[in-house]
């Protein structure tokens, strides 16, 4: 079909839906899922075996609401109800819930989420990989002693290969939450301002400086975030009227390459699709591959008119999985849905929701691409947001129009139109009571800001608990409601790292009765 007319007919079904449910009316239909379903649990046997691989996919701010909803778009996008979709985060074996808390609070953050789920230690918000004993922008010789390890260090100690896949800066809180060591989450780059001289000379240093000088064995990383590495005379590579923000004369990029000489890697830096699209398996020892001047474009921003300059979540997951498969003990990867957090902050669910399709894509990829006999995948979010759906609409009713029920059209108490999907606060908040009609038209646009209870410039995170879906060796262990913590500890005893390994845990590798 023409691509044209494929866009213009989902255009159609996001604003006008689709409603034939017809075979759904005959009990058969869903005596018939329910058997399938049936037989589906009961043939199956827990997977024991050691995970040579583990891949985490981490929808960032993906809470269950964004999953529902999420799936609902992908339905539709595809001119079905949507209701009924099936996404490829959901057909995985096991599922569990997580207790998203941080120690100093009910609803948490990115930084405090990612220690958790990869150090398997909860803490303040905004720290990173350091435990609740160090105190937020504290800068002292003392927080050496606060440092707790990721899964990935587990991981690279444990001789496998390690990499990281975000569509934010690589600098941002999740993908930190691999490698660095930090008391706030914003010392990101020596700007001069949130992170200056005297943080430095207090013992800190900033996120992107820690990735470049003791991080350098990771071996694969695509992201964004080239702003925090260039200097505030540097040019960017490809937004060419844009510079770095770095203020102590160091171009990481340079001091990349430099590091790389000294210990004799093969390595490769690209800042472009080109450069990204040639990369091949067993070329480089280490590829740092950062796309964008910041974050990477919204899915949805991504393909303009045929131009496309950054690489899809799935492409980057593809790569990174084909260039980490080379190592015969396996690969710990992190694929970081970064950007559902950023436009459900904006109160953007069509920008969220469309980041949630390209997430749960990469993730069906993912699973097409490995064996699930020895790699263990795990799907989860850091934390929710405030985020709703509801209001009696019919089935197949647009995810992103107005709510449009079977009786009657249900209207707000001024008697006018209003949305399926709000949020609990933002900035699509009533300032005072909406007094017109909101159309369909209106509320599917890309740049539409859902409505809100109360008005507020940046929409914050949600306090309830997120899912853990999960695929392969031990997979059966992600069960029950669990904290957040446990995910790391669970991983890593799935593969027998870290606190698993040989040396501090001999009997994990048989009294499994694999
Ligand atoms: C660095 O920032 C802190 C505030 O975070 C301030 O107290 C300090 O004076 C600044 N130092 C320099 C050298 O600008
Ligand atoms: C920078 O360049 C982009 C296009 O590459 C343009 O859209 C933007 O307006 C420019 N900004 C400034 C400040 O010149
Ligand atoms: C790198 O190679 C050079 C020349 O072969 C050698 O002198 C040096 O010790 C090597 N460095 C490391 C870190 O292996
Ligand atoms: C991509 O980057 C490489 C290395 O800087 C450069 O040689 C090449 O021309 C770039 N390609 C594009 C399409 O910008
Ligand atoms: C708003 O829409 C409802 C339902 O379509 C309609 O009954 C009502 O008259 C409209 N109000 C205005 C002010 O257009
Ligand atoms: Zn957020």
């Amino acid at each position: 079909m023409d691509l044209k007319f494929l866009v213009f007919f989902n255009f159609l079904s996001l604003v006008f839906g689709y409603a034939d449910w017809s075979e759904d009316e005959y009990p058969e239909k869903w005596y018939s899922n329910a058997r399938d379903n049936l037989e589906k649990l009961l043939s199956r046997k827990p997977n024991k075996n050691m995970a040579k691989n583990t891949i985490l996919f981490l929808g960032d701010g993906m809470g269950i609401t964004t999953i529902t909803a999420g799936r609902i778009l992908k339905g539709q996008l595809k001119g079905r109800n949507g209701e009924e979709e099936v996404t490829n985060m959901e057909s995985m074996d096991n599922v569990a819930l997580s207790k998203t808390y941080g120690i100093d609070s009910q609803t948490t953050d990115s930084a405090a989420t990612a220690t958790a789920y990869l150090t398997g230690v909860k803490t303040r918000v905004a720290m990173i990989g350091l435990s609740g004993r160090a105190k937020i922008r504290e800068c002292s010789p003392q927080l050496e002693n606060y440092k707790v390890k990721s899964i990935l260090k587990w991981a690279k100690e444990a001789g496998k290969s390690v990499g990281i896949v975000t569509t934010t800066r690589i600098t941002h809180a999740t993908p930190a939450g691999t490698y660095a060591h930090t008391s706030y989450r914003n010392f990101e780059t020596f700007d001069g301002k949130v992170f200056n001289l005297t943080h430095q000379q207090n013992g800190c240093k900033d996120i992107a400086a820690q990735l470049i000088d003791e991080n350098s064995y990771i071996d694969v990383i695509f992201g964004g975030g080239r702003r925090k590495f260039l200097r505030k005379e540097d040019r960017d590579y490809h937004e060419w009227n844009k510079t770095g923000e770095r203020v102590d004369n160091r171009n990481l990029i340079n001091d990349w390459h430099y590091k790389m000489e000294q210990m004799n890697k093969t390595h490769k830096f690209v800042w472009n699709i080109s450069d990204f699209e040639n990369l091949r398996p067993n070329q480089y020892d280490h590829v740092l591959g950062i796309l964008a001047w910041d974050h990477m474009k919204y899915e949805a921003d991504r393909v303009v008119e045929d131009y496309i300059d950054e690489p899809s979540i799935s492409e980057m997951t593809q790569k990174a999985i084909e260039l980490l498969s080379t190592n015969p003990n396996g690969y710990f990867l992190l694929v970081e849905g970064g950007r559902i957090d950023l436009a459900h902050h904006n109160s953007n669910a069509r920008r969220a929701l469309e980041e949630f399709v390209a997430f749960d894509e990469a993730i069906g990829l993912a699973n097409k691409m490995v064996d699930h006999e020895d790699t263990l995948v795990v799907v989860t979010a850091d934390h929710s947001h405030e985020f709703n759906i509801g209001g009696y609409s019919k089935r197949g009713n647009p995810i992103l129009g107005l709510v449009d029920s079977i009786e009657y059209r249900e209207l707000s108490s001024g008697g006018y139109t209003f949305t399926s999907l709000s949020y609990g606060n933002g900035p699509g908040g009533l300032k005072e009571i909406r007094n017109r009609n909101l159309t369909a038209k209106e509320t599917t646009n890309i740049d539409y800001h859902q409505e809100s209870a109360v008005f507020m410039e940046y929409e914050t995170h949600g306090g309830e608990d997120v899912a853990i879906f999960a695929k392969g060796p031990m997979s059966h262990l992600f069960d029950g409601t669990v904290e957040q913590s446990f995910i790391a500890y669970a991983m890593a005893y799935a593969s027998c790292i870290g606190p698993f390994d040989r040396n501090s845990y001999p009997t994990c590798e048989f009294e499994r009765g694999a």
